[in-house]
């Protein structure tokens, strides 16, 4: 049996019975004004951070949503885009899609303004979304992607199956349009043992990859331009009980990847990094594009940061990465 049977099976159940200890970060639930959330939904969070971000929402945009879970987030986004289909969501999983929608159906007993069919419900899976090519303003996935394996890890041939999802997500973006994804990643690689226990990748334990290779990973399926919104703790698996020499920190990432080409230079990668002039002139330019105005921060990628600190100059100050990029700056 494929992992990928595995990972529906935990799905089927988590559909049937709530499941509190699948993902979720400690957050505090999200309050939009006007919108009451159904408690269950609440209780069948299985993401481990957001995709919700007031900056990527725009009016009349096609969202898509892989993964559909209970429905919160696709609730949440048909709260911006408010227009029947406006929110596209896949899922695989014929209980988990069921769930939804009568979960979606109790929000509009609890919300004059929507209306269930803001939410097109489908079967289908990331790996061969069932969408045309370039129709997507906005896609989003929350906590799936970090279940699937890579090429690297044995049985998936040349193309793993997280390079499929990331090429799919990237099939169905307008050009410029933007992926906002929610994954744990490990602060090391997560070993072998933990990795080839099926349950535990399905649960969002020991799938995911180390920072650098899932920012990697999305670099790899062509998307060029890269936002880090938030990084945080998420789970540690412990010596004892995961059978590890230390202690190992899983982290909560929220990401924005921009189907844009991935510049010669390589692909900027925004972190929270700023850089500060402070020399006599009013500003400084590298002759790159970026110009630094006396005492002013600008947000830089780390490929920008890397090169200004790389001028030796005492009269710029490099910062350290925040991981909490809110836009602006540099590109
Ligand atoms: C960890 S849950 C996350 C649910 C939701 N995104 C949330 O944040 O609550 C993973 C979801 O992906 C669905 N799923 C599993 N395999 C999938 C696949 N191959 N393609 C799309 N969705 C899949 C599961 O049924 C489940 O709804």
């Amino acid at each position: 049996m494929s992992y990928l049977s595995t990972v529906q099976d935990v799905y089927r159940k988590a559909a049937e019975a709530p499941d509190a200890s699948l993902c979720c970060v400690p957050q505090t639930p999200r309050y939009l004004p006007g919108l009451q959330i159904p408690r269950v939904m609440h209780q069948m969070n299985y993401g481990c951070g957001t995709t919700i971000h007031l900056r990527d929402m725009q009016e009349e945009q096609r969202v898509l949503y892989v993964g559909v879970g209970g429905g919160l987030e696709a609730l949440e986004f048909a709260y911006f885009t408010r227009h029947p289909g406006g929110v596209l969501a896949i899922d695989p999983v014929a209980e988990m899609r069921e769930v939804a929608a009568t979960n979606l159906q109790e929000a509009a007993e609890l919300n004059g303004w929507f209306d269930p069919a803001f939410v097109d419900i489908r079967d289908g899976d990331a790996l061969a979304l069932p969408v045309e090519d370039d129709s997507v303003d906005l896609a989003a996935q929350n906590c799936l992607f970090n279940i699937f394996r890579t090429a690297d890890s044995g049985d998936n041939g040349k193309t793993g199956d997280l390079e499929r999802a990331l090429a799919e997500m990237r099939r169905v973006l307008k050009p410029n349009a933007r992926l906002v994804m929610s994954d744990p990643v490990a602060r090391r690689p997560i070993p072998d043992h933990l990795r080839a226990d099926e349950v535990l990748r399905a649960q969002c334990i020991s799938g995911c990859l180390t920072y650098d290779e899932y920012v990697q990973q999305i670099v790899d399926a062509g998307f060029g331009s890269i936002e880090i919104r938030a990084r945080r703790p998420y789970r540690m698996l412990d010596r004892a009980r995961y059978g590890l020499d230390e202690d190992l920190l899983l982290e909560s990432l929220e990401i924005a990847a921009y189907k844009v080409d991935v510049p010669v230079d390589g692909p900027c990668v925004f972190t929270g990094r700023c850089a500060i002039y402070t020399g006599p002139d009013h500003n400084f330019d590298d002759g790159q594009g970026h110009v630094l105005v006396r005492d002013i921060p600008l947000g830089v990628c780390d490929k920008t940061a890397g090169a200004l600190a790389a001028l030796g100059r005492d009269d710029l100050t490099i910062t350290d990465s925040t991981w909490h990029y809110a836009g602006g700056g540099c590109c």
